[in-house]
């Protein structure tokens, strides 16, 4: 778990609110589900999977409930779906902290943050194409380019049977290392998931998916696809993707970087889990959504040189030699004015002021010494240049009553 210090912790932030911007665009709502839920809402993201067996954060707390911190939102918001029965189509959107009790290395922590969309209760491929396509563009809008696309279709649950069928035959009778043969015995679809070299022959001859689809999923995949297409999406289908979690039906999809380690490379991911609602004790309620990781992607930000947020910095900073009362009155009227305003403390040098005051990125430094408090005055000096400043850098002595408008002149 990692402490997000300033001025990186801004980058943050107008993440958030990029993500908001452009899904808010697309008529989706924030939900702010707790943190601890009960443990049985987590268990449906599927028995077999390692964020339920092995990374739950979970508890007994002193009511004697099993209780566990979010290792996703899916389940959250399903389960606030069912606990509300809202109009459909649902369409929500999250941000925050997730927990899982996995091995720290870069790009993947046990704290980390996702941002996501969820809807449900709407069945139509055209709404596939829309939450694929605002992921996409989501990651257009923070300037990353070195991102594919792959999406695959997981069929219904019947096509899914017959295909988890076949998988199972074909890797009983293949080479496969002991931690596969492991994973065979609880899950199938996730050995085609292995990066084991020992494992790469049997993974490559695997039967595919999409020969087992019914013509009601391969029509809904085809428009999935075509939709893509049509808004000029680029992406692959890999007929291999299985996702890590097992509540997914038909559409799946990833978003993977081209900057970090394969095994951290999903920035993100999503895809349908029609029958998760109903697992959580709701009405029969197709639904799909997408997380993106916040960590991941802001590594991925840094390998491609963008996404740099400047650090805050204030506007002007308050010099006083005076004793800092001064400086108290005029930040707080520059503040109140909508100028943002730092200063020194503890009866600081000039000259040691006047480091802070660079320091502190601000544009503009106010300095009041005792020949400015006697006169009325303060002293307004650019410390760094604006487009308003270029024909003008030096310092002005101004009256205290004209100093907010004399700051302005010379902000941007
Ligand atoms: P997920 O693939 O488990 O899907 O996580 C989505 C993204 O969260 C990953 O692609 C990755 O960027 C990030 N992530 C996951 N685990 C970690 C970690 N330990 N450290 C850093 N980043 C991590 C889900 O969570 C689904 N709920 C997505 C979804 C929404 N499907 C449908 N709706």
């Amino acid at each position: 778990m990692r402490d997000i210090l300033p001025p990186e912790s801004a980058r943050w932030r107008r993440f958030t609110s990029v993500f908001a911007e452009v899904v808010e665009a697309a008529g989706y709502g924030q939900i702010i589900p707790p943190i601890l839920e009960d443990f049985g809402v987590f268990t449906r993201i599927g028995e077999a999977t390692d964020v339920v067996t092995k990374e739950m954060y979970d508890f007994v707390d002193k009511g004697d409930r099993h209780v566990a911190l979010r290792p996703e939102w899916t389940a959250s918001v399903c389960r606030a779906f069912v606990e509300h029965h809202p109009l459909t189509p649902w369409k929500t959107w999250y941000s925050g902290p997730n927990f899982r009790y996995e091995k720290p290395q870069r790009g993947r922590y046990r704290q980390f943050d996702q941002v996501g969309i969820e809807v449900l209760g709407a069945d139509d491929p055209y709404l596939d194409v829309e939450v694929i396509a605002l992921g996409w563009e989501f990651f257009h809008r923070l300037g990353l380019r070195r991102v594919d696309l792959i999406v695959n279709s997981l069929g219904e649950p019947d096509d899914r049977a017959r295909y988890v069928a076949a998988l199972r035959q074909h890797f009983e009778e293949s080479e496969l290392t002991s931690e596969s043969r492991e994973t065979l015995a609880r899950n199938p679809l996730r050995v085609l998931d292995s990066k084991r070299e020992h494992d790469a022959a049997a993974v490559a001859g695997a039967p595919r998916i999409a020969d087992f689809y019914s013509t009601a999923t391969a029509e809904h995949f085809a428009i999935v696809q075509a939709g893509l297409a049509s808004l000029g999406v680029p992406f692959t289908v890999e007929p291999r993707l299985v996702r890590g979690l097992d509540y997914y039906r038909r559409t799946i999809f990833e978003y993977q970087g081209g900057t970090l380690d394969s095994a951290q490379n999903a920035l993100g991911g999503g895809g349908r889990y029609d029958g998760l609602v109903e697992d959580l004790g709701g009405p029969s309620t197709p639904g799909i959504g997408f997380a993106l990781g916040v960590d991941r992607t802001l590594l991925a930000c840094d390998d491609e040189g963008v996404f740099d947020a400047p650090a805050a910095a204030v506007s002007v900073f308050v010099v006083d030699t005076t004793g800092g009362e001064q400086a108290l009155l005029i930040t707080d009227a520059l503040r109140a004015a909508g100028v943002s305003a730092d200063r020194a403390y503890e009866g600081r040098s000039m000259k040691s002021q006047m480091k802070a005051a660079d320091r502190s990125g601000a544009l503009v430094a106010v300095i009041v010494g005792s020949n400015e408090l006697e006169a009325g005055t303060a002293v307004v000096r650019p410390l760094r240049t604006t487009d308003k400043q270029l024909d003008d850098h030096s310092q002005h002595v101004v009256s205290r009553t004209d100093l907010l408008e004399s700051v302005q002149k010379v902000l941007p």
